[in-house]
């Protein structure tokens, strides 16, 4: 028998990266060396001071039994007093913060809590893909929102046709953003603010690479007045403190959001492992020893890879964080060509601009999530390309 698939699951089309996989895969097995710069899963080491803390709380049998769905009490602690250090802001740790099973899961779930069929969400173009996830499983709409280098990346706001601006219940935003590297300034905030607030749209702000920074200090969405009726934000583990195994991250912000997220997620899963989940308090309280030296390689390694890329007649904007460096090679060219000459010739994968959306064409994404040699390596390998031999 044939096993029928749901409708849904065909919404779901295999990741454009699966077919760049597929010739990677056949590169390496005729004997190639790849470096592969497609994805961003860091590289560098959980800090041990959280490793052992893990290993610790591991032991510990109390740790053993279901978890709390909300997240513990000690890991929700430890965030809020993390927001009132970071950022200056207050929130109560037992209504306006909630742990997730990384920031992914909440992402993906927080359209089934306030969209029904029919209502738009607002995504980013180019964009990270879980964006879309929750709104096609609610039945939902989308629309994309194009960010553009003439704008910094930022989206126009005014450009949003406001008759999909009357049915929109949803945006996702994402600074510093990924795929692009841009980064973000409390005035846009305070403008996006003012505009979801007449227009009655909930904002979600992504602040996954909130931390890898690279001029001042990323702003919270709540630095913006009225915030908190109106946005979320999600906050990582991954990247911040390279625990992008571990799997954790938080939501913070408007109260009856964070509360129905929480009420959806304990008919979905149980939590992350208090083992886990304490070993992430560990991080956030001990964030001025851990994270600035992991800011500081990520900025090196953005400003070595932009200087070889520039040598080599690369067009791009220099990132203001993430870990990402979004360029268009130095002859006009699709996204995907670039990426499998670059396969092909000198056995380097990145990521196709457009396999983020229509506004990527162009370009491509290369992720500084491998040790320094291998990036110096990638870019005397792009050094040695001649793009008009094809
Ligand atoms: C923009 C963005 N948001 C969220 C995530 C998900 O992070 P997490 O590991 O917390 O699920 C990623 C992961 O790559 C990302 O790039």
């Amino acid at each position: 028998m044939e096993i029928e698939l749901s409708e849904k699951l065909k919404c779901f089309k295999p990741f454009l990266f699966e077919e760049l996989y597929r010739r990677e895969k056949a590169e390496r097995a005729k004997g190639k060396k790849i470096i592969s710069l497609a994805v961003g899963d860091p590289d560098i080491p959980t800090h041990s001071g959280i490793v052992d803390c893990a290993v610790h709380e591991t032991r510990n049998a109390v740790n053993h039994r279901y978890p709390n769905t909300k997240g513990n009490e000690n890991l929700r602690k430890a965030a809020a007093e993390w927001h009132k250090k970071r950022h200056g802001q207050v929130f109560d740790h037992n209504k306006e913060i909630s742990i997730l099973v990384g920031s992914k899961e909440g992402i993906a779930h927080l359209p089934l809590v306030v969209m029904n069929e029919g209502d738009y969400c607002l995504i980013p173009d180019p964009t990270y893909p879980t964006y879309r996830t929750g709104v096609i499983l609610s039945g939902g709409r989308m629309h994309d929102v194009p960010l553009e280098e003439k704008n910094d990346f930022l989206p126009d706001l005014g450009k949003i046709p406001q008759k999909i601006v009357d049915r929109t219940k949803l945006f996702f935003i994402n600074y510093p953003n990924n795929p692009t590297g841009a980064g973000v300034t409390t005035a846009f905030f305070k403008e996006l603010v003012r505009w979801a607030r007449k227009n009655e749209i909930i904002i979600a702000q992504d602040a996954a690479y909130c931390e890898l920074y690279f001029g001042k200090p990323t702003p919270s969405i709540f630095s913006a007045p009225g915030a908190r009726d109106v946005a979320v934000e999600f906050y990582s583990a991954s990247k911040t403190y390279c625990m992008a195994g571990w799997r954790a991250g938080w939501v913070v912000g408007n109260s009856r959001l964070v509360c129905a997220l929480n009420q959806l997620k304990e008919n979905i899963d149980s939590g992350q492992f208090n083992a886990v989940q304490n070993a992430v308090a560990y991080a956030l309280r001990n964030h001025d020893k851990i994270v600035p030296g992991i800011r500081e390689r990520f900025r090196l390694r953005a400003a070595a890879f932009s200087r070889g890329l520039k040598e080599c007649g690369w067009r791009f904007a220099e990132p203001e964080g993430s870990c990402f460096i979004w360029a268009k090679p130095p002859v006009k060219t699709g996204s995907l060509d670039a990426v499998c000459l670059m396969l092909e010739r000198i056995s380097l994968l990145a990521a196709p601009g457009s396999g983020f959306g229509r506004y990527g064409e162009g370009y491509v994404r290369f992720s500084l999530t491998e040790p320094e040699p291998v990036l110096a390596d990638a870019i005397k390998r792009i050094k040695a390309l001649d793009w008009n031999k094809r």
